[in-house]
């Protein structure tokens, strides 16, 4: 396997929590910049900022706001959840329900009796954080619902990902900071303006303890892959 396909095959979601006493330094933070600097847009479009929190007073100010865990995301999420490994192997997509908090695996979503919880659950310890911004008032030429800026935004999220996994650095994203409530609390802590968004954050460091690595699945490329017409399952040479 040649080196990109390494880094490929081993970025994962480290939802662990991080030691707050191993941030990460300048020089590996300055690496994953570049990445995301080169990262390609529509049209060239460079749609994005990238807020940098790593100020511990900062990350508490942060972690005070309430995640605002909506009754959608509950239920939706749970449609993406397995059980058991066995069901986990048999859907080929989705995430282990041990994964996640107890209280996002019901199904039956009663926001109210949930209790509150807030980012700091969600930052468990990590002393970097990247938030990823974009002004959605300016979108790709011609693109409906700015979907090319968007897909942008996801390759920038990929760069950094990719060179995060290079340095041996574990991220996570946490979407919730996009959440328009969850927005609303940071843009006077954060400064951030009216004319931005997040589209999402992620939290960098390394794990607090050796971490073991939940099963991960993906689906067969003839699952997925057709070659000269849809439904026609790719079956590429050298295959049995
Ligand atoms: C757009 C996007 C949003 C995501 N949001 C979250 C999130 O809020 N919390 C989280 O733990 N993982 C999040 N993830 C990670 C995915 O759940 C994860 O990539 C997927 O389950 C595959 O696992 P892997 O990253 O270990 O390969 C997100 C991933 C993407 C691409």
């Amino acid at each position: 396997m040649n080196e990109v396909m390494s880094a490929i095959r081993a970025r994962h979601t480290d939802r662990s929590a991080y030691a707050p006493e191993r941030p990460v330094p300048d020089e590996a933070l300055s690496i994953l910049l570049e990445a995301a600097r080169w990262a390609p847009t529509a049209h060239n479009m460079q749609n994005f900022e990238i807020l940098v929190v790593d100020d511990p007073a900062m990350l508490a100010s942060l972690g005070s706001v309430r995640r605002n865990v909506s009754d959608v995301f509950l239920r939706e999420n749970y449609r993406q959840l397995s059980f058991s490994e066995e069901e986990l192997r048999r859907r080929k997509t989705g995430v282990l329900a041990s994964t996640f908090p107890p209280s996002w695996q019901r199904p039956d979503a009663d926001i109210i009796s949930m209790k509150p919880d807030f980012l700091r659950d969600s930052l468990q310890g990590a002393q970097t954080l990247l938030l990823v911004l974009y002004d959605p008032e300016i979108r790709a030429p011609g693109s409906e619902g700015d979907f090319l800026g968007i897909m942008s935004l996801g390759c920038v999220m990929q760069n950094l990902w990719l060179a995060a996994q290079s340095l041996g650095i574990s991220m996570q994203i946490l979407s919730a900071f996009g959440a328009a409530p969850v927005q609303h609390e940071l843009r006077p802590i954060l400064r951030i303006p009216e004319t931005r968004s997040v589209a999402f954050a992620c939290r960098l460091g390394s794990p607090r303890l050796p971490t073991v690595l939940p099963l991960r699945v993906r689906r067969e490329l003839p699952d997925f892959v057709f070659r000269n017409g849809w439904g026609d399952p790719i079956r590429l040479a050298g295959e049995t």
